[in-house]
């Protein structure tokens, strides 16, 4: 079976960089990306690649390539599926917020939807690709929808988890550790399915990367590979803590413990906690999971993960609070970076969040500098907690377009997202113009302690 056109639901930060890449890869395949989000398409299609929605690196010059060849982004939902013999959805699963596994389970409406509006809109054979990051045995629920509400038209449902990161998507998804495809492999049909997929990344994936396995293992694999990165996260913050109380410092432990090679040196980097829209999710999805099954112990061990994790950026926030003699009620605390992570302009549950949040709650003022996030979306991100009023949110906390700006008159700045530029400000300048003490607090063990306390700062970094 060879695949001529492809339709992907969802144009974020799976479904464009992941399409782009496939029909940079792929000049014969006609992809078309589509949303319900008018806004966002309409990003996709400026004329300026720059302008394009999502930032990583690399991205604009693919997008630039194949966009209007082979590579299209459109709102016309019902045309795209139609037209499709291969229909990835990379839709949204955030937890539910409401009813039952409210604050856990994976709410599934979204892909739902989809499912609904392949079936009434298929009237030729299909093969659907779950590229969310879904529930074990959803594929299962899928079908159902698919066969019981469709036109008769044949459906094969396939697994394919991304396992991309942000800040290196393309890298990522240029060189795969691996692609993972679950299948129906016991029937000639469900091989057929998953051959077409494995024709799809060998254009530029080795045969030998390429993965296959049944659909419930598929499913299982990117929950579990979410639960132990996130833990290996959890882990090294737990031992910075124990380091600030002993005089270790936890990048010279995590170095030594990443040397042995059944650890690898991956992953240990001790930071104010981790962020992004899918480990916390992911995990809290795995723990409903193994709860609804009756396994309480595998439950509690994985929550405590997320339980470590919450723990790490309220100390942090704390910390501040307690260094600043108490009470930072009327100060002006600096934050260097917004975003989850630096070469990312994705901001879903960055710890720089939850800091401002605590930080307003003890009345301080707070100003925001990120090279990528624009001042919307911080604010988006302080009012979706509703802590305060939407005014109170925009007369406290100012987000500006300069680090110096940001960082003057300040009692304190802290370092939230490692984006590399902060590592070449020029720190003596800002030293000068905060208040004095003036702290500085890193989050992310980004900058150096010596060169820091020669100028002056009262230097708090986390793990040492
Ligand atoms: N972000 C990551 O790094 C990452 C990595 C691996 C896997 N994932 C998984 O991929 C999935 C998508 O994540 P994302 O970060 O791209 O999310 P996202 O929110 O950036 O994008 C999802 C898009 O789907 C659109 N959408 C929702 N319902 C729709 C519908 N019925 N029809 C058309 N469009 C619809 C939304 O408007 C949105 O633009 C999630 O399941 C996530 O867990 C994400």
């Amino acid at each position: 079976m060879k695949i001529k056109n492809i339709c992907c639901i969802g144009a974020g930060y799976v479904g464009g960089p992941t399409m782009a890449v496939i029909a940079q890869k792929c000049p014969e395949i006609n992809v078309t990306v589509v949303d319900i989000n008018e806004n966002r398409i309409a990003a996709w299609n400026d004329q300026d690649v720059e302008n394009i929605p999502i930032y990583e690196p690399g991205l604009s010059k693919i997008v630039e390539e194949a966009k209007d060849r082979n590579l299209f982004f459109s709102t016309d939902v019902d045309a795209a599926i139609d037209k499709a013999d291969m229909i990835f959805i990379s839709v949204n699963t955030p937890t539910k917020t409401y009813g039952i596994g409210k604050g856990m389970a994976a709410d599934l409406k979204y892909i739902e939807l989809c499912a609904r509006q392949i079936a009434r809109v298929s009237t030729t054979d299909k093969i659907v690709v779950e590229k969310s990051t879904l529930p074990v045995r959803t594929a299962e629920a899928l079908k159902n929808i698919l066969d019981n509400t469709g036109n008769g038209v044949n459906f094969q449902i396939l697994s394919n988890p991304e396992f991309l990161a942000e800040g290196t998507a393309v890298d990522d998804l240029l060189n795969p550790d691996r692609v993972l495809i679950g299948g129906d492999i016991d029937t000639d049909k469900g091989r057929d399915a998953v051959q077409a997929l494995v024709d799809v990344y060998s254009h530029w994936v080795e045969r030998d990367n390429i993965l296959t396995t049944n659909v419930w293992s598929s499913e299982l694999s990117k929950l579990t590979a979410n639960a132990f990165l996130a833990q290996r996260v959890s882990s090294i913050n737990a031992m910075s803590e124990l380091c600030e109380k002993t005089g270790a410092d936890v990048n010279e432990v995590a170095k030594a413990v990443g040397m042995d090679s059944r650890i690898g040196s991956k992953f240990l980097k001790s930071s104010v906690g981790f962020g992004g829209s899918c480990f916390q999710k992911d995990i809290l999805n795995l723990v409903y999971i193994a709860k609804s099954f009756g396994l309480n112990e595998v439950a509690d061990y994985w929550e405590q993960v997320i339980i470590m994790n919450d723990h790490q950026k309220r100390r942090f926030a704390s910390n501040i609070v307690k260094t600043l003699f108490n009470t930072v009620s009327g100060k002006k605390i600096a934050l260097l970076g917004w975003a989850f992570k630096k070469d990312t302009n994705d901001t879903r549950e960055s710890a720089a969040i939850y800091v401002a949040d605590y930080l307003l709650n003890e009345q301080a003022e707070i100003v925001v500098y990120d090279p990528k996030v624009k001042k919307e979306q911080v604010y988006a991100d302080l009012d979706y907690l509703n802590s305060r009023s939407e005014k109170e949110n925009r007369q406290r906390v100012s987000v500006v377009n300069d680090p110096y700006t940001c960082t003057k008159d300040s009692h304190a700045v802290a370092v939230m997202t490692e984006w590399d530029e902060f590592k070449e400000l020029d720190w003596k300048k800002i030293y000068n113009e905060m208040l004095k003490p003036a702290f500085l607090f890193d989050g992310r063990r980004l900058l150096e302690r010596d060169t820091k306390e020669e100028i002056g700062f009262e230097f708090y970094a986390i793990g040492s």
